[in-house]
């Protein structure tokens, strides 16, 4: 099948090379000249394990290109997915829509015959009827636009693999469209796998993208809130984790307490979702979200001041590495990260950050160039009086804390994400502290 992406961030690209490894022939198109000209160019613009391959392939097969060219979307195919941003408006909680009406304003026109857009991008309940009336009114007689939603439920890092074997495929569609038998042909492999696929109408399809983000923001939140508690009754978070979790209804995944969630998704899409609930006039219905927010920036809060008390009250001039900076590992995105926030505040504070992060480093910078950024673990540890994980990748998991201890000049250390083995860096002559555990 012949199809187009528009919007080629973490979302798009991913799925412009996903559908050509599937074996469509896919255009990507961005309004971006330079993340056009890159991913032109076979270079993904930023990190996802995975990825370069793919892409590679897609472009060597011949069945994967990219363009700036609206024109040259609406003649490749009459199949459009639709990729782009939704980030939080400025001064408000609500989902910022700019760039998917743009999107729709840019391609609609020069459209002929009859096409089928697929929103993917995580957009507030009533946005896909909106569009339709956009495109209904932007197209030129004898053609006309079919808007369904579809939308992605990928993970950074394992971006690859959600989108090629996703847990499910959601579609909204209006009824008496074609819309489910295109998602059927695009989704063929998938769906000979036997992968679920739901249909509804589109308002439901938006809800449950929303719904899903919230319910996971909820869950870390819970077991951070049971963090506190823990903290003041002397309790182990998690322990309580590990048993709860051994409740099938409630599991284990996504009870890992410390510094809580960041990135582009979680926490613009929970506020973007009590802003649509309340303009819809169901405002209690989410008021609970504004507490799962609340919890999870209070969080870095706490850390700043756990990290105070650890180096004797006073930060300025105290010399503390933090380990990672990406919102989580596996990912080179800073965007609304707990890690890197911590560090600003630090810095900001008056102590000496040096942070190492194996991928997120240059984006981290662009945010916060005043942070001393270190060339690699080892280099950011020397001298330290504190060391602070704030972000688990393996690299930081697998360190060898009598080694680590050479480095450092005071062997003190807060696990953000209760990530390490607290045994062995106890035993290795650590004053070990973890959140939600031995403060
Ligand atoms: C999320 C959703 O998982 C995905 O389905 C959706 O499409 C986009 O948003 P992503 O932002 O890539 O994906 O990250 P995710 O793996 O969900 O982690 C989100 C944040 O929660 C990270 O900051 C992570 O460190 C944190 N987290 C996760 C915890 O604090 N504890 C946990 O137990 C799990």
């Amino acid at each position: 099948m012949r199809m187009t992406v528009i919007g080629t961030g973490y979302l798009g690209a991913t799925h412009a090379a996903c559908m050509a490894e599937l074996g469509h022939e896919v255009l990507g198109i961005d309004v971006d000249e330079h993340k056009i000209a890159q991913l032109a160019k076979g270079e993904v613009p930023f990190y996802e394990p995975g990825l370069p391959e793919v892409l590679s392939r897609g472009r060597e097969a011949g069945r994967l290109a990219f363009s700036t060219d609206f024109a040259q979307a609406a003649q490749f195919a009459n199949v459009h997915f639709l990729g782009v941003g939704t980030p939080q408006q400025k001064g408000s909680y609500a989902a910022d829509l700019r760039y998917v009406r743009s999107a729709v304003e840019q391609l609609v026109p020069h459209l002929e015959g009859h096409h089928v857009i697929l929103g993917k991008s995580t957009v507030p309940v009533g946005t896909a009827a909106e569009l339709q009336e956009l495109a209904d009114s932007l197209a030129r007689p004898g053609a006309s636009v079919e808007i369904a939603w579809n939308p992605e439920f990928l993970r950074e890092g394992y971006a690859v693999k959600d989108t090629i074997t996703p847990d499910r495929i959601m579609l909204g569609v209006r009824p008496g469209g074609i819309a489910e038998q295109v998602a059927r042909e695009v989704y063929a492999t998938p769906l000979e796998q036997g992968i679920p696929f739901l249909v509804s109408n589109l308002a439901t399809a938006e809800l449950v993208k929303v719904s899903a983000n919230a319910f996971l923001a909820t869950k870390i939140s819970f077991i951070n809130a049971v963090s506190e508690v823990c903290e003041a009754a002397g309790a182990d978070v998690t322990q309580v984790a590990r048993a709860i979790g051994y409740d099938d209804r409630i599991g284990h995944k996504f009870l890992g307490a410390g510094l809580g969630f960041g990135g582009g998704c979680l926490p613009k899409d929970i506020r973007a979702y009590i802003a649509r609930a309340g303009e819809l006039g169901a405002t209690e219905a989410l008021t609970f979200l504004r507490e799962v927010d609340a919890i999870n920036m209070r969080r870095r809060e706490h850390m700043v001041n756990l990290a105070k008390r650890a180096v004797g009250g006073h930060l300025i001039g105290a010399s503390i590495t933090v380990l990672g900076c990406a919102f989580k590992p596996n990912s080179d995105d800073v965007r609304d990260s707990p890690a890197l926030n911590v560090a600003g505040q630090l810095s900001l504070k008056g102590a000496q950050v040096t942070v190492f992060d194996p991928q997120a480093m240059d984006n981290a910078r662009k945010i916060f160039p005043t942070l001393h950024y270190a060339e690699s673990a080892e280099a950011a540890l020397q001298g330290a009086d504190l060391v602070i994980l704030a972000t688990e990748w393996d690299e930081f998991v697998q360190l060898d804390p009598t080694q680590v201890r050479g480095w450092v000049r005071t062997p003190v250390l807060i696990d953000g994400r209760n990530a390490l083995d607290s045994s062995r860096w106890a035993e290795a002559g650590w004053d070990y502290k973890a959140l939600g555990r031995t403060f």
